[in-house]
Protein backbone atom coordinates (compact mmCIF):
# COMPACT_ATOMS: atom_id res chain seq x y z
CA UNK A 1 0.00 0.00 0.00
CA UNK A 2 1.32 3.44 -0.85
CA UNK A 3 -0.43 6.14 0.53
CA UNK A 4 0.78 9.85 0.03
CA UNK A 5 -1.11 12.48 2.16
CA UNK A 6 -1.33 11.97 5.91
CA UNK A 7 -2.07 15.17 7.96
CA UNK A 8 -2.29 15.09 11.79
CA UNK A 9 -5.62 16.57 12.14
CA UNK A 10 -6.43 17.43 15.78
CA UNK A 11 -6.08 16.07 19.58
CA UNK A 12 -8.85 15.52 21.02
CA UNK A 13 -10.38 14.67 24.67
CA UNK A 14 -13.97 15.31 24.32
CA UNK A 15 -16.66 14.62 21.45
CA UNK A 16 -16.87 18.39 20.63
CA UNK A 17 -13.51 18.25 19.79
CA UNK A 18 -13.47 15.23 17.31
CA UNK A 19 -13.52 15.98 13.94
CA UNK A 20 -16.43 15.52 11.93
CA UNK A 21 -17.78 12.13 11.09
CA UNK A 22 -17.49 12.37 7.63
CA UNK A 23 -15.15 9.61 6.98
CA UNK A 24 -14.71 5.74 8.72
CA UNK A 25 -12.16 5.61 11.72
CA UNK A 26 -9.85 3.27 12.70
CA UNK A 27 -8.77 3.21 15.98
CA UNK A 28 -5.53 1.64 18.30
CA UNK A 29 -5.83 0.43 21.88
CA UNK A 30 -3.34 -0.96 23.88
CA UNK A 31 -0.91 -0.93 26.56
CA UNK A 32 0.93 2.65 27.21
CA UNK A 33 4.48 1.80 25.66
CA UNK A 34 3.22 -0.99 23.30
CA UNK A 35 4.10 0.65 20.24
CA UNK A 36 0.70 2.40 18.92
CA UNK A 37 2.20 5.16 17.59
CA UNK A 38 5.00 3.45 16.06
CA UNK A 39 2.16 0.92 14.18
CA UNK A 40 0.77 4.53 12.70
CA UNK A 41 3.90 5.44 11.45
CA UNK A 42 5.02 1.96 10.34
CA UNK A 43 1.85 1.67 8.13
CA UNK A 44 1.79 4.91 6.17
CA UNK A 45 5.54 4.70 6.02
CA UNK A 46 6.44 7.66 8.43
CA UNK A 47 9.07 8.16 11.17
CA UNK A 48 7.87 10.58 13.57
CA UNK A 49 4.39 11.40 11.78
CA UNK A 50 2.64 10.10 15.35
CA UNK A 51 5.07 11.04 18.65
CA UNK A 52 6.80 8.03 19.92
CA UNK A 53 8.46 7.55 23.10
CA UNK A 54 10.90 5.03 25.31
CA UNK A 55 8.49 6.14 28.59
CA UNK A 56 5.27 5.19 28.46
CA UNK A 57 2.29 7.48 28.57
CA UNK A 58 3.21 10.06 25.41
CA UNK A 59 -0.09 10.05 23.85
CA UNK A 60 -2.35 11.71 26.22
CA UNK A 61 -5.34 12.28 24.30
CA UNK A 62 -6.98 11.10 20.99
CA UNK A 63 -4.87 12.06 18.47
CA UNK A 64 -6.57 11.75 14.91
CA UNK A 65 -4.73 11.66 11.75
CA UNK A 66 -6.53 11.33 8.57
CA UNK A 67 -4.79 9.17 5.32
CA UNK A 68 -6.01 10.82 2.14
CA UNK A 69 -9.84 11.68 1.95
CA UNK A 70 -10.08 7.91 3.03
CA UNK A 71 -10.32 7.57 7.18
CA UNK A 72 -8.88 8.37 10.21
CA UNK A 73 -6.25 7.05 12.14
CA UNK A 74 -7.19 7.57 16.10
CA UNK A 75 -4.20 7.57 18.28
CA UNK A 76 -5.53 6.63 22.20
CA UNK A 77 -3.67 7.11 24.70
CA UNK A 78 -2.20 3.08 26.32
CA UNK A 79 -3.59 1.93 29.48
CA UNK A 80 -1.69 0.58 32.31
CA UNK A 81 0.67 2.86 33.12
CA UNK A 82 1.63 2.53 36.94
CA UNK A 83 2.68 6.04 37.25
CA UNK A 84 -0.65 7.35 36.72
CA UNK A 85 -3.04 8.92 39.26
CA UNK A 86 -5.98 7.15 40.60
CA UNK A 87 -7.74 10.57 39.35
CA UNK A 88 -6.04 10.37 36.12
CA UNK A 89 -7.06 6.84 35.74
CA UNK A 90 -10.59 7.87 36.02
CA UNK A 91 -10.30 10.91 33.38
CA UNK A 92 -8.84 8.12 30.90
CA UNK A 93 -11.54 5.69 31.54
CA UNK A 94 -14.12 7.90 31.11
CA UNK A 95 -12.60 9.54 27.32
CA UNK A 96 -11.85 6.22 26.18
CA UNK A 97 -15.76 4.78 27.55
CA UNK A 98 -17.14 7.86 25.49
CA UNK A 99 -14.59 7.32 22.61
CA UNK A 100 -15.66 3.84 21.89
CA UNK A 101 -19.42 3.88 22.88
CA UNK A 102 -20.40 6.78 21.03
CA UNK A 103 -18.50 7.57 17.84
CA UNK A 104 -20.34 6.64 15.24
CA UNK A 105 -18.15 6.09 12.20
CA UNK A 106 -15.77 3.75 13.73
CA UNK A 107 -15.37 1.24 11.83
CA UNK A 108 -12.45 -1.04 13.77
CA UNK A 109 -10.44 -1.30 16.37
CA UNK A 110 -6.99 -2.45 16.55
CA UNK A 111 -5.59 -4.30 19.57
CA UNK A 112 -1.88 -3.60 20.38
CA UNK A 113 -0.91 -6.26 22.11
CA UNK A 114 2.75 -7.12 22.83
CA UNK A 115 4.35 -10.70 20.77
CA UNK A 116 6.64 -11.36 23.65
CA UNK A 117 4.14 -11.02 26.77
CA UNK A 118 1.15 -12.98 28.22
CA UNK A 119 -1.84 -10.04 27.56
CA UNK A 120 -2.78 -8.39 30.44
CA UNK A 121 -5.80 -8.00 32.48
CA UNK A 122 -6.25 -4.61 30.57
CA UNK A 123 -6.02 -6.28 27.36
CA UNK A 124 -8.71 -8.46 28.09
CA UNK A 125 -10.81 -6.02 29.60
CA UNK A 126 -10.46 -4.06 26.28
CA UNK A 127 -11.34 -6.91 24.37
CA UNK A 128 -14.29 -7.44 26.74
CA UNK A 129 -15.36 -4.57 26.27
CA UNK A 130 -15.27 -4.33 22.43
CA UNK A 131 -17.09 -7.59 22.30
CA UNK A 132 -19.92 -5.60 24.43
CA UNK A 133 -20.21 -2.60 22.25
CA UNK A 134 -20.23 -4.50 18.99
CA UNK A 135 -17.07 -2.96 17.59
CA UNK A 136 -15.32 -4.88 14.99
CA UNK A 137 -11.79 -5.28 16.12
CA UNK A 138 -8.25 -7.14 15.03
CA UNK A 139 -5.64 -8.34 17.59
CA UNK A 140 -2.21 -7.07 16.45
CA UNK A 141 0.58 -8.67 18.29
CA UNK A 142 3.64 -6.06 17.71
CA UNK A 143 7.38 -6.44 18.29
CA UNK A 144 7.72 -10.10 16.82
CA UNK A 145 11.44 -8.35 15.41
CA UNK A 146 12.35 -9.52 19.56
CA UNK A 147 10.72 -13.07 19.63
CA UNK A 148 12.72 -16.40 17.46
CA UNK A 149 10.82 -17.45 14.81
CA UNK A 150 11.03 -21.10 16.58
CA UNK A 151 8.95 -19.58 19.00
CA UNK A 152 6.37 -18.18 17.16
CA UNK A 153 3.59 -20.29 17.50
CA UNK A 154 3.60 -20.46 21.15
CA UNK A 155 3.56 -16.74 21.57
CA UNK A 156 0.39 -17.13 19.64
CA UNK A 157 -1.31 -19.72 21.08
CA UNK A 158 -0.96 -18.09 24.32
CA UNK A 159 -2.33 -14.79 23.07
CA UNK A 160 -5.08 -17.04 21.81
CA UNK A 161 -5.96 -18.27 24.76
CA UNK A 162 -5.64 -15.31 27.46
CA UNK A 163 -7.64 -13.03 25.08
CA UNK A 164 -10.03 -16.04 25.01
CA UNK A 165 -10.69 -15.58 20.78
CA UNK A 166 -12.85 -17.15 18.69
CA UNK A 167 -9.79 -18.27 16.23
CA UNK A 168 -5.82 -17.85 16.05
CA UNK A 169 -6.50 -15.99 12.80
CA UNK A 170 -7.83 -12.60 14.80
CA UNK A 171 -4.04 -12.20 15.85
CA UNK A 172 -2.02 -10.66 13.04
CA UNK A 173 1.70 -10.39 13.95
CA UNK A 174 3.76 -7.74 13.09
CA UNK A 175 6.44 -5.29 14.02
CA UNK A 176 7.36 -1.43 13.34
CA UNK A 177 10.77 -2.66 13.19
CA UNK A 178 11.00 -4.61 10.01
CA UNK A 179 7.72 -4.23 8.67
CA UNK A 180 6.34 -7.39 9.30
CA UNK A 181 2.61 -8.05 8.90
CA UNK A 182 2.24 -4.61 7.17
CA UNK A 183 0.79 -5.67 3.95
CA UNK A 184 -1.47 -7.72 5.75
CA UNK A 185 -2.57 -5.11 8.32
CA UNK A 186 -3.56 -3.07 5.17
CA UNK A 187 -5.70 -5.90 3.99
CA UNK A 188 -7.66 -6.09 6.99
CA UNK A 189 -7.83 -2.27 7.09
CA UNK A 190 -9.07 -2.12 3.56
CA UNK A 191 -11.85 -5.26 3.53
CA UNK A 192 -13.25 -3.32 6.62
CA UNK A 193 -13.84 -0.30 4.95
CA UNK A 194 -15.08 -2.04 1.59
CA UNK A 195 -17.22 -3.94 3.09
P1 LIG B 1 2.03 5.45 24.56
O1 LIG B 1 1.78 6.59 23.62
O2 LIG B 1 2.87 5.80 25.72
O3 LIG B 1 0.78 4.75 24.94
O4 LIG B 1 2.95 4.35 23.77
P2 LIG B 1 2.73 3.70 22.34
O5 LIG B 1 1.90 2.47 22.46
O6 LIG B 1 2.29 4.72 21.35
O7 LIG B 1 4.23 3.21 22.00
P3 LIG B 1 5.30 3.85 21.00
O8 LIG B 1 4.86 3.67 19.60
O9 LIG B 1 5.64 5.22 21.47
O10 LIG B 1 6.53 2.84 21.20
C1 LIG B 1 7.09 2.60 22.48
C2 LIG B 1 8.50 2.07 22.32
O11 LIG B 1 8.49 0.79 21.68
C3 LIG B 1 9.40 2.95 21.45
O12 LIG B 1 10.69 2.97 22.02
C4 LIG B 1 9.40 2.25 20.10
O13 LIG B 1 10.56 2.50 19.34
C5 LIG B 1 9.32 0.79 20.52
N1 LIG B 1 8.66 -0.05 19.48
C6 LIG B 1 7.45 0.14 18.94
N2 LIG B 1 7.15 -0.82 18.02
C7 LIG B 1 8.22 -1.65 17.98
C8 LIG B 1 8.54 -2.85 17.23
O14 LIG B 1 7.77 -3.36 16.41
N3 LIG B 1 9.76 -3.42 17.51
C9 LIG B 1 10.64 -2.91 18.40
N4 LIG B 1 11.78 -3.56 18.59
N5 LIG B 1 10.38 -1.78 19.12
C10 LIG B 1 9.20 -1.15 18.91
MG1 LIG C 1 1.69 6.66 21.63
Amino acid sequence: MHIQNVEFLVSAVSPAQYPEPLIPEIALAGRSNVGKSSFINAMINRKKLARTSSKPGKTQQLNYYQVEDWFYFVDVPGYGYAKVSKKEKGKWANMLQTYFSERENLELALLIVDFRHKPTKDDIAMKDFFVHYNIPYFVIATKTDKVKKSQWSKHMSEIYRTLNLETVDQILPFSAETKEGREEAWEIITDVLQG
